[in-house]
C-alpha cells in the first residue's frame, strides 16, 4: 500500500530506502512509502506505463506528472523512449524535490537494467532549473517546483500520472479543484491514471467531467482509475 505526506512533518522523520516485493527500490518517510511494498516498478509500470502512456496510443505523448517523487516514473517512460516506442515530453510537479545524494542511492537505472542512463537521470533530477533540458533519447523533462493547486495549463497534455500521496494522508491534493484544473490541462481524449481507486476520488473526477472506469489494479490492490477527458 502506498501512503505518505507531502514533505511537510516531524524534521526527525527520515527517509529510508526500503526494498520493495519485485526487488526494486523505494523510500519510506515514516510509516509512508513513495510506491508500493507489494513492487515499485511492478505498480508504476502497470499503472502509469501501461495504463496510461501505452493506452494513449500516440507516437508522441506529452505528459503531465503530479509528484514526481524519486523519478521512477520518470525513468520508466525515458526506458519506453529509448526502446524506440515513442517520444514524450514531459512535466513533473514537484514542491518539494528530493536531494541528490537519496536519488544517487536508489540506482532506478540500475533496477530498470539501465546503468548507463544514472548519471543523465540524476542530472536531470538534481538541477535547479525549471526549463526544458536538452531532449535524450526521444524525451524532453522539465520539472516545476509548484504545487499542483497551484498549476495552470489549457488542453497542453496527452497523459497525467496523479502520483500524489493517499487520500487519508494528503486529502488536498484529491479534490474536485484539483481535479478541475487536471480536467482543463488534458486534451480531448486525454487520460489521468492513479494507482487509488477510492469512491469519492472517483466521484471528485465524475463531477470535475471525467469519464471513469475501473481498471485491474496492481499487485496488493484490487482496483485502480482512470479518467478521460471526452
Ligand atoms: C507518492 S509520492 C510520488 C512518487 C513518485 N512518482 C516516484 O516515482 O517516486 C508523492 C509526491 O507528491 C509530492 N507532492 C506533495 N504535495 C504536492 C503538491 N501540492 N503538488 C504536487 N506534488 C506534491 C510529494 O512531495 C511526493 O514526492
Amino acid at each position: 500500500m502506498k501512503e505518505g505526506v507531502s514533505g511537510v512533518g516531524p524534521a526527525s522523520r527520515q527517509h529510508e530506502l526500503v526494498r520493495t516485493a519485485d526487488g526494486s527500490a523505494t523510500l519510506s518517510w515514516g510509516a509512508e512509502h513513495f510506491h508500493s511494498v507489494h513492487g515499485a516498478v511492478t505498480e508504476s509500470t502497470h499503472v502509469f506505463i501501461r495504463a496510461g502512456l501505452e493506452a494513449a496510443g500516440k507516437e508522441h505523448v506529452d505528459v503531465l506528472e503530479i509528484g514526481l517523487g524519486t523519478g521512477l516514473n520518470l525513468l520508466l517512460t525515458w526506458v519506453r523512449c529509448l526502446e524506440g516506442k515513442l517520444s514524450v515530453g514531459y512535466t513533473a510537479l514537484e514542491p518539494h524535490p528530493l536531494g541528490s545524494e537519496l536519488i544517487n542511492r536508489l540506482r532506478h537505472a540500475e533496477d530498470l537494467g539501465w546503468p548507463g542512463l544514472h548519471d543523465s537521470f540524476l542530472e536531470r533530477m538534481a538541477s535547479g532549473t525549471e526549463e526544458w533540458h536538452q531532449p535524450m533519447g526521444g524525451l524532453r523533462f522539465r520539472r516545476l517546483v509548484a504545487p499542483v493547486q497551484r498549476f495552470e495549463a489549457h488542453g497542453a497534455f496527452d497523459v497525467i500520472y496523479f502520483d500524489a500521496f493517499a487520500p487519508q494522508h494528503q486529502p488536498e491534493m484529491w479534490t474536485l479543484e484539483v481535479f478541475q484544473r487536471m480536467f482543463t490541462a488534458l486534451r480531448p481524449g486525454g487520460l489521468l491514471v492513479t494507482y487509488c481507486a477510492k469512491g469519492d476520488v472517483r466521484r471528485a473526477m465524475i463531477a470535475a467531467g471525467f469519464q471513469v472506469e475501473r481498471l485491474p489494479g496492481p499487485p496488493g490492490k484490487r482496483e485502480m482509475l482512470r479518467a478521460r477527458r471526452n
